[in-house]
Parts: structure tokens; sequence; C-alpha cells
């Protein structure tokens, strides 16, 4: 590309990282231009956290060198980072849960009532945040506290507080992976105000539409490596997607095989008490894969949850092959034979300090008992299942969960549910965060359970994704059920018609 050496905002060239028995960046190059917005992509585990990280002080890289501005800097910490002009918004909300919007906004920078005494000004705080969020049109109290307010809003706080160092570089590592589709457009229109500020954006997604929508320059990473930067409009999707995985992706849903049984899940006039769910009733079979479209707020996640006893059921009914289950809170359900992936899966399902094998045996114990005892060669047995099944990029089942890439805990986390062998398995967004390639094989595994007889309810966000795996899809609107399709043959228009019905 052809441009002068004064709009190069940032330089990383041959960046290198290693961890305990993983090369994690080996010679890693980035150039990111003012006033533009940069992809970085790879598949899960290639290195694009790391190499930010590596950026913003949060690792000392081992080899490269980093210029900002033509100036070479090695920032030793995040407050550094910060004071010379490049803030990140983290993969992992990393958030004081008990303090209000406005504490966590200024964090180690309270400001002070007057120069020369140790004193905070919790008006000013408050002043200050109320400008800077009513700036960024967002409209959330800054005494609220953070635990009371849904991931999505926790997430765009934090994103006004990296805007709020009028930084010249900020980083996104996947910043929609927990936002709502308006709150992505919200989202979007702030990138385009900091680009034309002149900023330079790196933007970390899997989510292919985002890339060729947002971004003006595109780079590739593989297995620790760069692999090649290219114009987002000279560049297809199916292009990046080859220099991510190396090889060509002919389909991106596996065929489908498996017989449909049957009619075996059967839920009536479900209504909630305190969440938006009212008088919903629908069927699945036996080997069905059935899907639940809808828009963010519509119901989707509710009707999971209060299926798998989450939230208080006012009324309804649900019947397995003809018996009743109440499921009235999670214990019972799995005794039931259901399984739950959440979908904040960071927060409600990994144990940090413990280890892969331990995160995925936690949910199926039973299946490891020999006498009194629980066999750690049966543990290990399902673990090595559950890694190669999904590709979990780790160097061994002893490795603490919490060093594997965002995605890849994700994947341990799937893999702990499928071990548990439900009768009926409820999905919420399977795929979030998970690379293309990956998506691919855990579409297979979802196939392979329905093809095993068991029933499979899918809540997603992405269309081509549900009509791609499922074989039936209901519609959520307004907390109601406002359709039913075929997923050989519905339309997307067909779906997001439904879906409007009674937003
Ligand atoms: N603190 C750490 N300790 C040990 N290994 C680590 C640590 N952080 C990252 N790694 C390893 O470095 C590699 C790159 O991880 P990284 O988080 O950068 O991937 P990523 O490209 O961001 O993937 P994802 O799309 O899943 O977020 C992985 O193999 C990961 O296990
Ligand atoms: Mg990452």
């Amino acid at each position: 590309m052809d441009t002068k050496n004064s709009d190069i905002l940032l330089r990383m060239e041959s960046i290198d990282k290693n961890f305990p028995g993983v090369k994690a960046l080996d010679g890693v190059s980035l150039t990111v231009r003012k006033g533009t917005v940069h992809a970085l992509m790879g598949e899960n585990g290639a290195g694009k956290s790391t190499l930010m990280k590596c950026l913003f002080g949060v690792y000392a890289k081992d080899g490269g060198k980093i210029f900002l501005e033509g100036r070479e800097v090695s920032f030793r910490n995040s407050k550094e980072a910060l004071e010379n002009g490049v803030a990140m918004v983290h993969q992992e909300l990393n958030q004081a849960l008990k303090r209000s919007v406005m504490e966590n906004m200024w964090l180690g920078r309270f400001p002070k009532a007057f120069d020369f005494l140790p004193f905070t000004s919790e008006k000013k705080m408050y002043e200050d945040t109320k400008k800077l969020l009513s700036e960024l049109h967002i409209n959330v109290d800054p005494k609220t506290i953070m635990a009371k307010m849904p991931v999505s809003q926790r997430q765009m706080v934090e994103i006004a507080k990296a805007v709020s160092y009028d930084s010249k570089i900020i980083v996104f590592d996947e910043p929609t992976s927990s936002l709502t589709e308006t709150e992505v457009e919200h989202l979007f229109s702030i990138i385009n105000m900091l680009r034309d500020r002149g900023c330079g954006i790196i933007y970390i997604s899997h989510k292919m539409e985002e890339i060729l929508r947002i971004s003006d320059e595109v780079t590739v990473m593989r297995d620790g490596k760069y692999i090649a930067t290219k114009s987002a409009k000279e560049i297809t999707m199916d292009e990046i997607i080859r220099l991510m995985v190396g090889r060509e992706l002919t389909n991106r849903y596996p065929e489908k095989v498996h017989e449909i049984g049957e009619e075996w899940l059967k839920v009536e006039g479900l209504t909630a008490e305190y969440a938006k769910l009212s008088d919903v009733s629908f069927s699945a079979r036996k080997g069905e894969i059935l899907g639940i479209a809808g828009l963010d707020g519509s119901g989707r996640t509710e009707l999971l949850e209060n299926i798998f006893g989450l939230s208080a059921r006012r009324s309804g009914k649900i019947t397995l092959g003809g018996k009743e289950v109440r499921n009235r809170n999670p214990r019972e359900s799995i005794r039931n034979g259901f399984a739950l992936l959440t979908e904040e899966r960071r927060a409600t399902g990994i144990f940090g300090i413990l280890d892969i094998l331990e995160n995925t045996a936690i949910s199926s114990l039973d299946r490891y008992r020999t006498g009194p005892f629980l066999s750690k060669k049966k543990m290990r047995k399902c673990t090595k299942w559950s890694i190669d099944a999904m590709r979990i990029k780790t160097p061994s089942q002893e490795t603490k969960i919490r060093t594997l890439s965002g995605g890849n805990q994700q994947k341990v986390i799937l893999g702990r549910w499928l071990l548990t062998e439900p009768d009926v398995l409820l999905l919420d967004e399977p795929t979030r965060g998970i690379d293309v390639g990956a998506k691919y094989e855990i579409y297979q595994l979802i196939l392979d359970l329905a093809a095993k007889g068991k029933t499979v309810i899918m809540v997603s966000s992405e269309m081509p994704e549900l009509l791609g795996v499922c074989d039936r899809i209901i519609v959520m609107s307004g907390g109601r059920k406002s359709g039913e399709a075929d997923a050989k043959t519905a339309t997307q228009e067909e779906i997001m018609t439904l879906a409007a019905k009674f937003a």
C-alpha cells in the first residue's frame, strides 16, 4: 500500500512472545495508519490478544520493537500505555462489579477536588462521567452499580472508558460478542467518529460481516505468525477465511444425515414470573435440531433459562416423552436430562484457576466413578475426546483454563456439556467468539448428537447459522412465539418479519 510514512501511527516489528510450552508470537509485524480501522484476524489461539497485550504493556514481549509515531516505546504496564495514548477494550471484561459506573470509569485516576489536597471530588466525577456518556449517547446513570446492568451495557461503559483517555490508538478485542444489534450500530458510529478524529483503531472480531463493514485494512495471523495484510475493499470473505485457516473451506455447514424421531419435548404455555416470556408453546422431536431466532430482548435466552429452571415460572407445563418434568432449578433439570450452555460463558462457566481436565469433567463426574473413587484415567480419556473433537489449542490437559485464548476457553465449556450426554441440550449462542474453522467442528458435534437421537435447541443471532444447522426454527418476538419455519425452505426475510411481529 502506498502511503506516506507520516501517516503511520503504530508499527510493531517482529514481535516474539513465548509462554511455557507455547510460542504465542513468532516475529509478528503490524502497521496501523492514522484515521483507519485495522482488523486483526486469525483462528482461536492465533495470537491476536497476545499481540495486543504486548502493545498495551500487559505482557513483556520477548523480542521485536514497537514504534508509536516513529518513536520507539515499550510500556511496562497498562498505565504507561494509557498515558502514552494507547487504550484497549479487553476481550474479558474486568470490572469492579460492586462499584458504580463512574468509579469504574475513573479507577486509578480519580479526579481531585483541589490540586493540592488528596481528596476525590464525587461531584466532579459524576459531572465528568455524565458529560462523557452523553457525548457518546450512552444512556446510563453514572451512579448505577455495575452488577445491576446487563453485560452489554457494562461493555458500553468499558468502551466509553477507553475513549475517555483521548487515545491515539484504541484496541477493541471482540467488543461486540456481548452487544445487542442496536449497540453494535452504536459502537460502529463511535468508531467512525474516532476514525474521523484521526485515531488508529485495531479491531478484533470473528464476525466476518463486521470486518468487511468497518475496517479499512485487514491483517491475518495464523499459529502465532504474520500471514498477510490486505485492503478491506479488495479482499473477499472467502479469501480471509483461506488465509486464516491455511486451506480451502468448501462448506461452512456439514451435511445433515440425522433422522428425526418421535415427539419428545413438549412445552405448553410457558410464562415467566418476572422475565419477559409469555405463553410460549412448542414441541421438539428426538434427533431434531430446533433453532430459536429473534432479536435481542425477544425472550430467546429467557425461554432457555426458564425451561432449565433458572428463572421463576408463573405457569406452563414441560413434558419429556409424555412425562411431566418440573425443572424447578438447574439441579433438577440436570437430573431430568437437560443441559444448558449459557450465553455468558465467561462469567458463569469458567473456573479460571482449575485446569482443562477439571473444567471439562466437573459436570459429568458420575461418568468417572469406579466404586467410591473417581477414575482419573476415564477423565483423561473424555478430556482428550473434547480437545480432539474441537481442536482445542492447548499444550496439555493440565494447563490452567485461564491461559487459553478466549475462543478455546469456550470450546472447553462446550465440551463439558457435551460430555454430560443430555437428552435435551439447550445451547445459547454456541459459536459466539469461535473462529470460522472451529465453528464447522462444533456444528458437526451438534449434528452427531442429533444423530444419536438427542434433542438440541439452539439460540443464535446468526441467521445463516440457524438456517444451515437446524431442522426447524421458531421465532420469538416481544417475549412471545411469533411463528415457526422449516429451515429447509425458510428465508432470512421471512424470519426477520416474524422477529419484528411483536417487537
Ligand atoms: N497467560 C498465558 N499463559 C500461557 N499461554 C498463554 C497465555 N496467554 C495466551 N497464551 C497462549 O498463547 C496462544 C495465543 O493466544 P491468544 O489469546 O493471543 O489467541 P487469540 O488469537 O486472541 O484467540 P481467540 O480468538 O480465541 O481470542 C494460545 O495458544 C494461548 O493458549
Ligand atoms: Mg483473543
